[in-house]
């Protein structure tokens, strides 16, 4: 092993590059790259990546020098108010990466690993000034027009076809048959695409965002397809988000709108399967959590709240830059050096959690969805998908268990997000849902608190419900009805004694 050399204080601009050659873990499993910088990629990084932000914290304190692929300089803002005076002050710092010294001089080329990511686009994530102001101004106008408690209802029907598809099963994998599939059911919903596009484009979305060897080919199929949209609702508007993107002040152009369209697809499915996942997870496996939950002490959105503070869907972003020479956590900052948003390792800063198993409730100042001008417009749909989902499915499936021992558990890990490759169940047979009836809508007015509703006791457990003769298709049969849509909502079934005794037990 080689023993590292320290990192000069003066961080990513200054250093000398030494051996080992670049970019080659291999010559170097300590996790130590150019310069005795550390590594954030790389099998020390690929086994326990917060572990290093831990040691970068410890040697360097809020702000870090380390090495991104190909060892490219970087600094790693791991404090919680540091991360957020980043974000916060576009003066200083911007999200346009051709302001980055990396790719000016070619060291992040079009061929580094993370080029995908940081490559400038056309597209708000990039943009700063007056020109983010048009580009968000026309998603955060479109976003406007929803209706949220419509949504509700539509996250909790995809919800209940997902699980008519495996409740008579017993088993499933929570992560591919349920988190994966209930965000891109919801988008394309909301977009104004047919469900049918929804395991294609799950399959398109994996690809894209784990670089395989089909993401070019993955990423046309998802960008012919909004092309189309786009034409399509420019001909002819209807109610949904792509018509509503194209009708803003701002007249986005069709690429821009599709690009657009692409960024709040991608965006929302890896973030939000990623957040339903670590949610089901630690439902799973933290009796303490669980009994919590059904005990009354949390509901799924505290519950979904603490998750987004412990495992944040994006653990880090590449990046911001700096736009002139300052300072950051004592650290001099030069124009043009690269800035990683530490999301994970701010969200456990000392400083503002000194104590990690202190639970979070009532505090949603977390990094999760970063801060200022950038900031996730899609919060609230994020959440709501999550809420809504996990809810329903701690409420069909309030005896789920997890099928394997907890340490086979796997991950896919990169420095941006930490995802759960599966997560096997099992729990008592059961006939599927009428789901053509009214979906029960989960939106709460907006001052109470939300209700726990999952898992319920034992003794509480429902009846099965009856099997409807028209039974739902499963999740991946595209044979639906029709969906009514927000606005054609069927009036509310009479409610039967079952009903108003889970109302009851969940404190209405
Ligand atoms: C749990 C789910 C989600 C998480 C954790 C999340 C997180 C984030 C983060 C960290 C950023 C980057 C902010 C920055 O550059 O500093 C972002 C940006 C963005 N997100 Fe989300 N997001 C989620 C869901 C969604 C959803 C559902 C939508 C759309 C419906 C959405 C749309 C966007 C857009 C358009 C941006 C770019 C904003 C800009 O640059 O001005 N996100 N999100």
């Amino acid at each position: 092993m080689t023993t590292p050399s320290r990192p000069s204080p003066a961080g990513p601009g200054t250093e000398q590059v030494t051996a080992p050659p670049p970019g080659c873990p291999a010559h170097d499993p300590s996790g130590f790259g150019a310069g005795g910088l550390r590594r954030l990629f790389g099998p020390e990084a690929d086994q326990d990546l917060s572990g290093v932000y831990e040691e970068l914290r410890a040697e360097h304190g809020a702000v870090a020098p380390a090495l991104l692929h190909n060892d490219v300089r970087v600094w790693a803002v791991l404090g919680h108010s540091e991360n957020l005076h980043m974000v916060r002050t576009p003066s200083l710092y911007t999200r346009d990466s051709r302001q980055w010294s990396a790719v000016r001089d070619g060291t992040a080329g079009a061929d580094h690993p993370l080029a995908p990511v940081f490559t400038w686009q056309p597209m708000c994530s990039f943009a700063e000034g007056a020109e983010h102001q048009r580009l968000r101004g026309a998603v955060t106008g479109a976003m406007a027009g929803l209706d949220h408690r419509g949504i509700r209802r539509h996250i909790n029907r995809y919800s209940n076809k997902i699980l008519n598809g495996v409740c008579e099963t017993g088993r499933a994998d929570l992560v591919g048959q349920f988190a994966e599939h209930l965000p891109m059911m919801v988008m394309l919903h909301i977009l104004g695409m047919p469900e049918e596009y929804s395991e294609r484009m799950v399959q398109a979305a994996r690809d894209m965002i784990q670089g395989t060897t089909t993401a070019i080919a993955s990423n046309e199929f998802v960008m012919e397809a909004l092309t189309r949209l786009v034409a399509r609702r420019r001909a002819q508007p209807e109610e949904d988000f792509a018509s509503a993107l194209i009708a803003q002040p701002e007249q986005l152009t069709d690429d821009e709108v599709a690009a657009h369209l692409r960024l709040v697809l991608i965006a929302a499915y890896e973030a939000t399967a990623n957040l339903i996942a670590n949610v089901l997870r630690v439902v799973l496996t933290d009796p303490r959590f669980r009994a919590r939950l059904s005990g009354g002490q949390m509901t799924v959105p505290e519950a979904v709240e603490q998750s987004l503070w412990d495992e944040p869907p994006f653990s880090a972003m590449v990046g911001y830059f700096a736009k002139q020479d300052t300072q950051l956590g004592g650290r001099r900052i030069k124009a043009g050096d690269g800035l990683l948003l530490g999301i994970a390792p701010g969200n456990v800063d000392p400083v503002v959690r000194p104590d990690l198993a202190a639970n979070m409730q009532g505090n949603r100042s977390h990094l999760a969805f970063s801060g200022g001008p950038h900031e996730c417009p899609g919060q609230d749909i994020g959440r709501a998908i999550a809420d809504t989902g996990v809810d329903a499915l701690l409420m069909r499936l309030p005896d789920v268990e997890l099928a394997i021992d907890e340490r086979e558990l796997r991950w896919r890990s990169s420095i941006m997000s930490r995802h759960l490759v599966e997560l096997p169940v099992y729990f008592g047979k059961r006939p599927p849902q009428d789901i053509t009836a009214t979906p029960r809508s989960h939106t709460p007015p907006p001052p109470r608190p939300w209700e726990v509703s999952s898992p319920l006791p034992q003794a509480f457990e429902p009846p099965p419900a009856p099997v409807p003769t028209d039974a739902a298709a499963p999740a991946a049969t595209p044979t639906a009805p029709p969906d009514p849509g927000p606005a054609a909502v069927a009036p509310a079934r009479r409610k039967g004694a079952w009903r108003r005794l889970l109302e009851w037990w969940r404190g209405h």
